[in-house]
């Protein structure tokens, strides 16, 4: 008798066993391999991210099919046990039949209860055959069930093993740049220049706007989480925007309260280290407790504001007006942009209460507000930074709520939209100098979900973001320019390929 039903299971708890130990090790991947960002005085932070593409609805399924295949197999195991019994018992009758046989044929039959004997044990067997034969056929059809679900799972598991190992190269990509920036970081604690252009170098080119063309955006160097910690995920950072500026190094970093909406406190770095190191530090104080009451009227709101040759700018506390302080004097000035929409009316999408968005450029100092009479259309003001009026205004087609940031270069503005948690695209362009719209597709990718304040800086022509409360930046690319050389003609090549901006890992080689 061939008794083949067990190897038959053996080999499904091997596959099984094939799935569990794959399943596990994709889970293990994903949990294990996930560093905790850390928040501490003197440390660098680091964050990793899971890619998009991983499968986890694969290994959902995966995983319900394996409970399911288990039960499956362990109710086919409780059947077969008794089968087993059975067999065993058909095969001690089997014995006896042919002992019988035999001793009929050497002996013949001696006498009626030896016939009798003989018969009975024919029909034990056939019946021990009938049963066996049933249990066998419906088992035989279960375990062909099993074995084609065991197949669909592997094939499932087959899949998750080639996504995985692509999450396993994205994931050893990221951390590979993730140490590179931990040990620059490190670095930049001890070198006070790190990632600040060295003085002479290609200063000629800060301030100017003579054919300045965005062709692309560096990877994001992560800088740091802000002071106030992970869950001040509102904000905006960065330096003082204004060329030709008495200071600057001077780094400001301004996270709103959790309610998203009020800017309460904003910290001043007189360099980069002291930002590394989060000391010396000046904190301004914005609300005032005044009568057992405390009094926001000075308060900012929203993540727009930005730091302007040295003086603090931003939108005042539940009202349309724009808010100069003087960081040195603490005076605050206002003004009304009349017509602006405010309150949150037409914010950036997925950023709360960003009704006005300050920026800084070659050109001087700026506002984006929709208005309401635009029914939320992006107005771009030109603004006196002295007495906050507005010298010039440009009506764009951009519906504010619709795109997720804007920041602008030479008096260019650029939109950006979200395309995944981890990807936006600038898309966009108004020149103010034409009056033109234009459209771009620049790809900038993000730590982490939102940037909740994207701005540019011309003296060193990096992008500042606050990105979910990290501090963010990226180097701009602009299209290279050569002149001429006499007899040298310049090739298509030449023209096109990129001009990076300072040292470091961020460079980029003119292609
Ligand atoms: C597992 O069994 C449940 C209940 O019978 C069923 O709904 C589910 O679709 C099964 N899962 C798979 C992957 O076959
Ligand atoms: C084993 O065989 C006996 C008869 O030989 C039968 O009564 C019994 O039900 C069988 N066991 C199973 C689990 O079918
Ligand atoms: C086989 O023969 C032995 C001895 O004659 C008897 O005890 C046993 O019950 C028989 N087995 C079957 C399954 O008929
Ligand atoms: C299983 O039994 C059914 C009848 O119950 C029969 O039609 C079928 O051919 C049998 N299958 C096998 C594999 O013997
Ligand atoms: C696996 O089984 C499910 C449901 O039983 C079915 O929808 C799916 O097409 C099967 N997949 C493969 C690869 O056979
Ligand atoms: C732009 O920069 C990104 C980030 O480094 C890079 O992956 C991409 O290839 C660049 N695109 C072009 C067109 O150079
Ligand atoms: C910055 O302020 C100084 C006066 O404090 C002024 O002379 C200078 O023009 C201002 N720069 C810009 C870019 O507004
Ligand atoms: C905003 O975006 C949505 C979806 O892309 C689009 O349907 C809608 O027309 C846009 N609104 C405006 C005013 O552009």
């Amino acid at each position: 008798m061939d008794i083949k039903f067990p190897e038959r299971m053996t080999m499904i708890w091997l596959l099984l066993y094939l799935i569990v130990t794959s399943l596990v090790s994709a889970n293990r991947f994903i949990l294990s391999e996930m560093p905790v960002p850390r928040q501490a005085e003197n440390e660098c932070i680091c964050s990793i991210v899971i890619p998009d593409s991983f499968p986890s609805q694969m290994i959902d399924f995966a995983e319900d099919a394996l409970k399911n295949l288990t039960q499956l197999v362990q109710e086919e195991m409780d059947k077969l046990a008794p089968i087993i019994q059975n067999i065993t018992s058909y095969n001690d009758a089997v014995e006896n039949m042919t002992n019988t046989v035999l001793d009929i044929e050497t002996n013949g039959i001696k006498d009626e209860a030896d016939f009798l004997k003989a018969t009975k044990q024919i029909n034990n067997l056939a019946d021990a055959s009938d049963v066996l034969f049933t249990l066998l056929n419906e088992t035989d059809d279960v375990i062909g069930d099993i074995l084609n679900q065991v197949n669909n799972v592997s094939s499932v598991v087959w899949q998750l093993e080639s996504f995985d190992k692509n999450g396993v190269l994205v994931t050893h990509r990221e951390m590979a740049a993730l140490r590179k920036q931990l040990a620059e970081c490190e670095e930049a604690m001890t070198n006070l220049n790190f990632g600040v252009p060295g003085a002479g170098q290609l200063t000629h080119e800060f301030g100017k706007c003579d054919h300045k063309e965005l062709v692309n955006i560096s990877k994001p160097f992560i800088v740091k989480l802000n002071w106030r910690g992970f869950s001040y995920k509102y904000g905006a950072w960065g330096k003082d925007f204004a060329i030709g500026n008495k200071n600057p190094d001077m780094y400001w970093v301004a996270p709103l309260n959790t309610d998203q909406r009020l800017m309460e406190i904003y910290r001043l770095y007189n360099t980069y280290r002291d930002l590394l190191l989060y000391k010396n530090q000046v904190e301004k104080s914005l609300s005032q407790y005044v009568g057992f009451n405390w009094n926001y009227m000075n308060c900012g709101q929203g993540s727009g504001a930005i730091l302007y040759n040295g003086s603090f700018y931003f939108n005042c506390h539940n009202t349309r007006n724009l808010c100069k302080m003087d960081t040195v004097t603490n005076n605050i000035k206002r003004k009304t942009v009349e017509g602006a929409a405010f309150n949150n009316w037409y914010s950036y999408s997925g950023v709360s209460w960003q009704d006005f968005d300050f920026a800084g450029d070659e050109k001087g100092l700026w506002v984006v507000y929709a208005t309401e009479s635009s029914k939320g259309k992006i107005t771009i003001a030109q603004l006196d930074p002295e007495n906050l009026n507005t010298i010039k205004t440009w009506e764009t087609s951009l519906y504010k709520p619709n795109i997720t940031n804007t920041f602008i270069i030479c008096g260019v503005l650029y939109a950006l939209k979200r395309v995944t948690a981890h990807k936006e695209i600038i898309f966009y362009t108004f020149d103010t100098n034409t009056g033109k719209e234009g459209t771009l597709d620049i790809v900038l990718e993000k730590l982490s979900d939102t940037a909740q304040s994207v701005s540019y800086n011309p003296n060193d022509h990096k992008i500042y973001m606050y990105n979910d409360g990290y501090l963010v930046t990226y180097d701009v690319m602009f299209k290279r320019q050569f002149t001429r050389r006499r007899r040298t003609v310049a090739t298509m090549n030449t023209q096109n390929s990129l001009m990076t901006i300072h040292k470091g890992w961020q460079q980029f080689s003119a292609a």
